[in-house]
C-alpha cells in the first residue's frame, strides 16, 4: 500500500509519533510518505495512495484550524483515511477534537476507518518532568507498534464521543476566533531576541515576519506554540498565556518515572494510560 501521512505539527510531537508510525509501515513493506501541513505548501496528490493518514496535536480539546482548513481542501474521494492526535493529556474529552475532521471526510466521501490517540508532553501550561516524557514516549511507541497491524489490516475503530464530550469541546471552540487576537499581540523581548528569524521559517502558518530583524507576528496565529517552544533565546512572549509558556525541546531519552513520580496533575489519569498500555503490550507479547 502507499500511504500518505498528512500532518500539521506546532512543536514536534505529532511529526514524531507520525515519522515512528511510517517507518513501522515501511518495515512491513509498504510506502510511506510525510507530508507537513504549513501555509503555502502545494497540496499532495492525495489520489496517488491508498491511505490517508491525517495527524494533529489536540487543541482545547478540537482539532487546529489549519488542520480543519487542509482536510476542507482536499479533493473528494473514497479512501480509507485514519486520524492520529498527539494530546497532553489521557483525557477522553480530547476524542471530542475528532468530531470536525471525521465530519468533512466522511462528506466527501472518505472511508474514515479509526483514531490513534498517542499522551505527549505539554507545549503549553507547565513542562513535563523528563521521566515524565520517556513514559510517555515509551507507551507511545507501544501503541504505535499495536496501531500499525490496524492500519496494515485496514482495521480500526472510532471513538464514541457522548453529549457532555461534544458540548465541552464546543465551548472550547471558542479557541478557533480568540487564537489570532491573541496570537497578534505575541511580541519578542528585545534584549534577548537575536534576530535569527528561526521563529519565522517555523510558523507553519506564515504569521510571523522578519521587520527591521525583529519577528513581526499577523493575524493567522492558531496557537500552535511553535515560535515560543522552539526559539533558542526563549524570547517570544505570548501575551494572555505567557504564564503557561514552554520552551526548549524535550529530550525524550533516560529513565522513565515510576508511577510515584507521575506528575501530581491528573496523576491518576496518566497512571491509568501507562498501566493500560503496558497491559496490552505484555497481552499482545502473549499472543
Ligand atoms: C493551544 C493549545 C491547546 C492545547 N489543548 C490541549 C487539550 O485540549 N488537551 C490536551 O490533552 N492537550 C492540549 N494541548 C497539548 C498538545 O496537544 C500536545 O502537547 C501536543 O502533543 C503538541 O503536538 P505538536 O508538538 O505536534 O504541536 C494543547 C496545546 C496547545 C498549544
Ligand atoms: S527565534 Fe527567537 S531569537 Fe530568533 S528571531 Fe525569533 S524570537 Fe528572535
Ligand atoms: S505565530 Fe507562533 S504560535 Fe502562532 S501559528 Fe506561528 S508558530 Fe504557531
Amino acid at each position: 500500500m502507499k500511504v500518505l501521512f498528512a500532518v500539521f505539527s506546532g512543536t514536534g510531537n505529532t511529526r514524531r509519533v507520525a515519522q515512528t508510525f511510517a517507518e513501522g509501515l515501511t518495515s512491513l513493506g509498504h510506502l510511506t510518505e510525510l507530508y507537513m501541513i504549513k501555509k503555502g505548501a502545494p497540496m499532495p496528490e492525495v489520489g496517488q495512495y491508498d491511505v490517508l493518514i491525517v495527524g494533529y496535536p489536540v487543541h482545547a480539546f478540537n482539532a487546529p484550524t489549519a488542520l480543519i482548513s487542509f482536510v476542507k481542501e482536499l479533493p473528494a474521494g473514497e479512501k480509507p483515511v485514519y486520524l492520529l492526535r498527539t494530546s497532553g493529556e489521557p483525557s477522553k474529552l480530547n476524542d471530542a477534537s475528532g468530531i470536525t475532521p471525521r465530519r468533512i471526510l466522511t462528506k466527501k466521501g472518505y472511508s474514515v476507518k479509526g483514531e490513534f490517540t498517542y499522551v505527549m508532553p505539554y507545549n503549553i501550561i507547565f513542562r513535563h518532568s523528563d521521566g515524565m516524557v520517556s513514559r510517555m514516549w515509551r507507551a507511545a511507541c507501544l501503541r504505535i507498534e499495536r496501531d500499525i497491524r490496524t492500519v496494515d489490516t485496514l482495521q480500526g475503530e472510532l471513538r464514541k464521543v457522548g453529549p457532555l464530550r461534544r458540548s465541552a469541546a464546543f465551548v472550547l471552540r471558542i479557541e478557533h476566533p480568540a487564537m489570532p487576537l491573541i496570537g497578534k499581540t505575541f511580541h519578542v523581548a528585545k534584549d534577548k531576541c537575536i534576530g535569527c528569524g528561526a521563529c519565522a521559517k517555523l510558523c507553519p502558518c506564515g504569521n510571523i515576519r522578519m521587520v527591521d530583524g525583529r519577528p513581526k507576528f499577523g493575524i493567522h496565529c492558531v496557537g500552535c506554540m511553535g515560535c515560543s517552544f522552539s526559539c533558542p533565546q526563549d524570547a517570544v512572549r505570548i501575551s494572555l498565556l505567557n504564564l503557561w509558556r514552554v520552551n526548549g525541546k524535550y529530550a525524550f531519552t533516560g529513565e522513565p518515572s515510576t508511577d510515584e513520580e507521575t506528575c501530581r496533575y491528573l496523576h491518576g489519569m496518566y497512571n491509568r494510560y501507562f498501566h493500560e498500555t503496558e497491559d496490552m503490550a505484555l497481552r499482545t507479547e502473549d499472543l
